[in-house]
């Protein structure tokens, strides 16, 4: 660890995007600490953890974005490794989309990413795929990593060993501002359930679905997803299957994390319900039938933080000294390499002009009303 430059830098929210920030802004030399209010409930324990821009059909900025965190995900996984001196579960996999028909198949965005599979190559890459698919695209580049048992735990521990601080169960209230605008602190409820102020004239927003409690003009809003995962034997499924309203991702050992509802009227409603539960069975029967004999391990749920046109909120804030990286939807695990590496940048002033472009399609501003 070297000598901090500076005050630190404060990044509100300890889940998988907070964790990232402090972790690349720790290894430029600054002091950083994070203010955490629930690890539980950060879609970084919640998610599948797949890496799947092409799977996930993406377009546009978006998918350039994804496509480039994907390039970056191999160095910056090794990062975290030597930092933590832990394993992420990385896992390049490839993923296979089904289809029930050729057109379906070949109307899919990012067709032209994939290998094209008829029902025999289905078969091949997914032995007991249901008889209801019949076409394929199998994106070789795409994988998962294992974000709920490894990656957190690794970026956590690659943290503490460059110095990150932690306050746990620190629940910001508010965000308190200068005459002039610019940022000056928090108002904080800390684990005792005192409230106080903590300066900080720089800070990265990372509060997932909750972001726009803090700052309301951000227009992201919780889209609840449930989960459960299976047992099954070591190498019985090797690829992951995107599948429409379900998707199975195999780890290493067997265990098959199933995904995932969408549902953006449950706002921040807790737990389980029968109908999206039943709507992951039914996929997972769908998808591959003999999966739904394996044994049940754990069943959970998150929120989505989802902006309308799907795409994160990353950079400059409408707060001076405060930058984003929230709003990131369905692919947090996927964008956590990028949103580090061009935030942490952002904030320290030295992006690429290439870089602050990619930046700019991702600003807040583009939400702004006339
Ligand atoms: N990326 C998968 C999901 O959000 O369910």
């Amino acid at each position: 660890m070297t000598a901090a430059k500076g005050p630190a830098i404060t990044v509100l929210g300890g889940g998988l995007m907070g964790l990232a920030m402090a972790h690349q802004l720790a290894r430029r030399g600054e002091a950083v600490r994070v203010l955490s209010r629930r690890r539980s409930e950060a879609a970084g324990f919640v998610a599948a953890g797949m890496l799947a821009p092409h799977a996930e059909g993406l377009s546009g900025d978006l998918l350039a974005l994804g496509q480039a965190s994907l390039q970056l995900i191999p160095s910056w996984v090794a990062q975290i490794e030597a930092d933590s001196g832990l394993s992420c579960g990385l896992r390049p996999c490839g993923i296979v989309v089904p289809f029930a028909t050729p057109a379906e198949r070949d109307a899919y965005p990012t067709a032209a990413f994939g290998q094209r599979l008829d029902r025999r190559g289905l078969e091949q890459e997914i032995p007991g795929i249901g008889e209801r698919w019949q076409e394929g695209l199998l994106f070789e580049q795409d994988g998962q990593i294992d974000n709920r048992r490894r990656l957190m735990r690794a970026l956590e521990r690659a943290c503490v060993e460059l110095g990150v601080t932690f306050q746990e169960g620190s629940q910001v209230l508010e965000l308190v501002c200068e005459p002039t605008g610019a940022l000056s602190g928090v108002r904080l409820r800390s684990a005792e359930g005192e409230e106080h102020h903590l300066p900080a004239e720089r800070a990265v927003l990372a509060c997932g679905a909750w972001s726009a409690q803090l700052l309301p003009q951000l227009p992201i809003a919780p889209v609840k997803g449930q989960m459960l995962s299976l047992q099954g034997p070591r190498q019985a499924l090797r690829r992951v299957i995107f599948g429409p309203g379900t998707y199975l991702v195999p780890r290493q050992d067997g265990l098959l994390v199933v995904g995932a509802t969408s549902e953006p009227e449950a706002c921040f409603s807790e737990g389980l319900t029968p109908a999206g539960q039943r709507q992951l069975q039914e996929g997972l029967a769908s998808l591959l039938p003999e999966a739904s004999a394996w044994p049940p391990m754990e069943r959970w749920w998150g929120f989505r933080p989802h902006t309308p046109d799907e795409a994160p909120l990353l950079g400059t804030s409408p707060i001076p000294g405060l930058w984003l990286a929230a709003g990131h939807h369905r692919n947090g695990v996927l964008l956590a390499a990028i949103t580090a590496e061009l935030v942490a940048g952002a904030i320290l002033g030295d992006l690429e002009p290439a870089e602050q472009d990619q930046l700019n399609n991702f600003s807040w501003r583009r939400f702004e009303r006339n």
